[in-house]
């Protein structure tokens, strides 16, 4: 079976390499927190030192760390997995990054003979674990081919967008859709709190009408549980929505939703929010409302 890599184990990166161990392949991983090796570990993977030393164990070398400056260093810092890839081998980039810098990554690669998968997902945490992600992907059609059987694994619906760059691109539009969502939510739940009806019977209401949606299902019943242990942080939410904006105003294109909860979310996690789920932005609005208790 083909040997794979994993550098990243944080909340989506441990169950994505778990669940490829449980499918039978050699697994080297690599995560700065050496403890959150350990569930891998036990599951029979090895523990590299450095991510180097994934690269060399590995065919396939899967990253899912936090943003572009944590893949640049993953891969192109010193102990660095680019140093140890073979001839031929496929990077695949799982977290969201900037396709910018997604374009840059492919080509250091390909100067080094290896190939480079842009595949960000969508489905949280809870679909990390369950094997069923959206899996948007970038990049040329071969690795594409090679590394699909292991998508399968990690997800239920994989698309191959287009060339490199245009699975991050996926992801930035799934972001705008997402937070444009996640604040219509957030805003439904306050009114109603503020008409005093109560907001869980509202959002059963609304879960069966056109305003369903699974951020409506997940979100909004954390936002009713006060539940923001993450899931998504809130860092990572307002670095997404930050990758946003500034290929819009790269192009040139106004996107006042997205503009809308990026400023909003800037709050959330000024006001120290954010390690926490990205859902605590009903409390932002709260606070400005004078809604909260
Ligand atoms: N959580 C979600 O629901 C979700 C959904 C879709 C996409 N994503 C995306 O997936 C990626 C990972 O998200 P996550 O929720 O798993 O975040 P996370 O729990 O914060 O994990 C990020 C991982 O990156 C590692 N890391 C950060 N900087 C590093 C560096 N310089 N060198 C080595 N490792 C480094 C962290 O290591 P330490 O543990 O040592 O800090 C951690 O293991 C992000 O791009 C995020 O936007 C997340």
């Amino acid at each position: 079976m083909t040997s794979l890599g994993f550098i990243g184990l944080g909340t989506m990166g441990q169950p994505m390499a778990l669940n490829l161990r449980r499918a039978g392949h050699p697994l080297t991983v690599f995560a700065r927190n050496i403890q959150r090796a350990e569930p891998l570990v036990r599951a029979g993977a090895h523990a590299a030192m450095t991510p180097r030393g994934v690269a060399e164990a590995a065919d396939i070398v899967f990253v899912n760390v936090a943003d572009d400056a944590a893949l640049d260093v993953v891969l192109f810092g010193a102990e660095g997995a680019a140093e140890g890839l073979a001839e031929d081998a496929v990077v695949v980039d799982m977290g969201t990054t900037s396709p910018a810098a997604t374009r840059d990554f492919s080509a250091r690669l390909a100067q080094r003979g290896a190939h480079l998968l842009d595949a960000p997902v969508s489905g949280g945490e809870a679909g990390a674990k369950s094997g069923t992600l959206s899996i948007m992907v970038g990049g040329p059609e071969a690795p594409y081919r090679r590394v699909l059987p292991l998508f399968q694994v990690l997800g239920d619906s994989i698309v191959h967008v287009g060339g490199t760059g245009a699975g991050q691109v996926a992801k930035a539009c799934n972001q705008i859709a997402v937070s444009a969502t996640l604040l219509g939510v957030a805003e439904a739940l306050d009114f109603a709190a503020r008409q005093g009806v109560d907001p869980g019977h509202v959002r059963q209401a609304l879960l069966g009408g056109s305003a369903y949606s699974r951020i409506l299902e997940i979100h909004g019943q954390r936002m009713l549980d006060r539940n923001f242990v993450p899931g998504f942080k809130a860092r990572l939410h307002q670095k997404d929505l930050a990758i946003v904006l500034d290929e819009a105003r790269r192009l040139g294109l106004a996107l006042p939703g997205a503009a809308l909860s990026a400023q909003l979310m800037n709050a959330l996690v000024g006001a120290g929010g954010g390690e926490g789920d990205s859902s605590a932005l009903i409390e932002v609005l709260e606070s400005m409302n004078g809604s909260r208790p």
